[in-house]
């Protein structure tokens, strides 16, 4: 038995808080959020106001920078972006290393964390030029990493980026186009697309987020370091968790299955959770919840789907879980991710992909607590401390004495 009183007199007292529910471990000035209310600012402004009024890279040079671009800051900014769209052409040879039945999430990991190799004169977290390069590489490239993802997985061609196209059209383009085909991006598409970037863009110090940080503060490279928030992204607890919710509303079916899995989701004994439901911080709607879902209804009238099965269950889910005592009482409300999987569907992505969109989106907010991290004098290496359970001091023992 540890004598713990003993090893706190040698090792100082620590806070013991599981999931970090009650620590921050830093001061940031980029995102605000309001569990309670229900309110997410970026610099302060509203969510629903930037996903309604602005579009994605207005959004990241705000996020970046702390203030809305002027017309002119905003045309130098989207040219940096764009004429950084291309992979080198060696990463071509990188993707066929991989198997073609890869989650895309393994190869966008991967490839993120290859840019370091690719891109190594934009490793220098010192100078600050080299900073900012690596900043507009990452939300420049990405995008194309994940189209790429996309089709190796598909086994068709990879499609350049086009730069005359805006960020989540060229994005659109790059996984739908086919060669010796015509494909036009539907307007409505491409701005639907653009909201799901902007209401993914930033939310503080979220796991995938705080990964980044922790990763950073050794002073990693930022291409790792966005490699890192991308792998922990991936679980269904966080960015998998919109996978997951399209695929469970697929499961129920049909919305006279509900009372089945409302009941499964209350079980104790049963692992189940229904997905796209609940979130550590808002204990209210998710602001950017309540946008997907106007989102969602555009979309699917667009494509002429709004009978869609997932999104009647979806619609139904809601309302018999916001009128439930056991979520009432958890305060379980949807989350992002809630209706965002119906809309990727809608516009064609297989489920594999909803996670490495998700990535894509993020980078800008990966990359804005990096640069602030990175960028405040009083930073240190992340490094918690822990309680100590196991054995105390003893001898070792040869193998034939065990
Ligand atoms: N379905 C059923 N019960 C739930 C759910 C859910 N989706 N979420 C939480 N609960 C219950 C838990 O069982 C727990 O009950 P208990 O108090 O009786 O033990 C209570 O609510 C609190 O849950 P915790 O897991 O302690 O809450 P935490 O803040 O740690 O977790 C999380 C938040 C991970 C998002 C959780 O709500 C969840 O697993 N949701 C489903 C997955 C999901 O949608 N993730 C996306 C999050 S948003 C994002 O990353 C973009």
């Amino acid at each position: 038995v540890i004598d713990v009183a003993s090893l706190y007199k040698k090792t100082g007292r620590f806070t013991y808080d599981p999931g970090f529910t009650s620590t921050a471990a830093c001061f940031s000035d980029i995102t605000f959020i309001d569990g309670d209310k229900g309110e997410l600012l970026y610099r302060g402004y509203p969510i629903d106001q930037l996903a309604k009024q602005s579009h994605f890279l207005e959004v990241c040079y705000l996020l970046l920078y702390g203030e809305l671009p002027t017309a002119q800051q905003l045309e130098d900014f989207e040219n940096r972006v764009t004429s950084h769209t291309m992979l080198h052409e060696q990463m071509v040879n990188f993707y066929r290393g991989f198997r073609r039945d890869a989650h895309p999430m393994a190869v966008v990991c991967g490839v993120v964390g290859a840019m370091s190799a690719f891109y190594h004169d934009s490793t220098d977290i010192n100078d600050a030029w080299q900073r900012e390069v690596a900043t507009v590489r990452l939300i420049a490239k990405v995008p194309t990493i994940c189209a790429w993802a996309y089709k190796y997985a598909i086994g068709q061609p990879f499609v350049y980026p086009r730069n005359d196209l805006d960020y989540a059209s060229n994005f659109l383009h790059m996984c739908f186009a086919v060669p010796c085909e015509d494909y036009v991006v539907d307007p409505i598409l491409s701005r639907a697309m653009d909201r799901i970037f902007t209401l993914h863009a930033d939310h503080e110090q979220n796991a995938s987020t705080s990964t980044v940080r922790l990763a950073g503060s050794s002073h990693a490279n930022p291409f790792a370091c966005i490699a890192a928030g991308v792998a922990c992204l991936w679980g269904p607890a966080h960015g998998g968790a919109n996978q997951a919710c399209l695929e469970m509303l697929r499961e129920i079916g049909t919305p006279d299955r509900i009372p089945e899995f409302i009941a499964r989701a209350k079980d104790k004994n049963d692992p189940f959770r229904l997905m796209g439901f609940g979130h550590r911080v808002y204990k209210n709607f998710d602001p950017r919840a309540k946008v997907m879902k106007e989102s969602a209804d555009e979309v699917l009238g667009l494509l002429g789907v709004e009978d869609n099965p997932a999104l009647q269950v979806a619609k139904e889910l809601e309302k018999i879980a916001l009128e439930d005592e056991y979520f009432i009482s958890k305060k379980l409300y949807p989350n992002v991710d809630f209706y965002s999987g119906i809309i990727l569907d809608a516009m064609g992505f297989p489920t594999s992909m909803f996670t490495p969109i998700f990535a894509l989106a993020r980078t800008v907010g990966w990359i804005a607590q990096w640069k602030e991290m990175i960028e405040d004098p009083v930073q240190k290496i992340g490094r918690p401390r822990q309680l100590y359970t196991g054995a105390t001091a003893r001898d070792y023992v040869e193998v034939e004495g065990r």
